[in-house]
């Protein structure tokens, strides 16, 4: 095994005095797509949050190229190469498409903005006929466009994405599961949370399981064969 790009180890998080994560470790390796599953509730979004900077971990280490970025701010850990898409997506509704793109190409100060920002249109088509429309007037799956097309801006090395699919229609699943597919082929390694199963295993390579706080479970989506029904008990049992 090649060394990881982030290696997570004995992350805790609690709100108050409510643990979440109780010590959570696991590996993310360059290039592949790895899928987090777990029941609701169980500290998915406080993961991605944790390793974003999002929530201050109590304890524990995330390194990433040498960094430790646990307890770094948000900012410090974006310069670092980790975007998120959250579950909220967090867009600036009255902005154009193009000026919420921009945004994030913040982090590289606006290094080959332009020439970035046409490679996210040649990814997303349906955002560049829309590029000075108000986002607020997209539908929710172009806003999600929106969402992952301005993580793309800053070139990520680990992009992570939450619920990418959360609330939108089957056909935006697909379509989703297409970009992912093209992601992967580029080389863009993704750290995703994703309680559609299809979506999740059509795009993972591997997947790890949260229970209780610590990851308890976790393999190669293409040795299942497409046997899941082993991990589902294990996520919802
Ligand atoms: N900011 C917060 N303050 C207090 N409790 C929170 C906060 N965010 C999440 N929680 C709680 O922490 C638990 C894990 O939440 P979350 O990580 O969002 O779960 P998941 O994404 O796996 O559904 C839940 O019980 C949730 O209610
Ligand atoms: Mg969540």
């Amino acid at each position: 095994m090649p060394e990881p790009l982030m290696t997570v180890r004995d992350l805790h998080v609690a709100y108050g005095k409510k643990p979440i994560l109780r010590g959570a470790s696991f590996d993310v390796q360059a290039g592949e797509c790895l899928t987090l599953l777990g029941a609701n509730g169980s500290g998915k979004s406080t993961s991605l949050n944790a390793i974003c900077g999002f929530v201050r971990p109590s304890s524990g280490s995330i390194l990433l190229g040498g960094h430790d970025l646990a307890g770094l701010a948000p900012h410090q850990i974006f310069q670092h190469g980790v975007a998120q898409v959250s579950q909220k997506r967090d867009l600036f509704p009255d902005l154009m498409v193009a000026d919420n793109l921009r945004l994030g190409a913040m982090r590289r100060g606006g290094k080959d903005a332009a020439q970035t920002l046409e490679q996210v249109y040649d990814r997303f088509p349906r955002l560049a006929e829309r590029r000075k429309q108000a986002t607020r007037t997209l539908s929710g799956g172009e806003q999600q466009m929106v969402a992952i097309g301005r993580a793309l801006m800053s070139r990520p090395r680990l992009l992570l994405l939450d619920e990418p699919s959360g609330g939108l229609s089957p056909e935006f699943c697909e379509e989703i599961a297409q970009l992912m597919d093209g992601l992967k082929t580029d080389g863009v390694t993704m750290l995703m949370v994703e309680q559609n199963l299809k979506l999740a295993f059509r795009a993972a390579d591997r997947f790890i399981v949260l229970r209780d706080g610590l990851v308890v479970d976790g393999g190669n989506v293409k040795a299942m064969e497409g046997n899941h029904d082993a991990i589902i008990k294990n996520i919802y049992l």
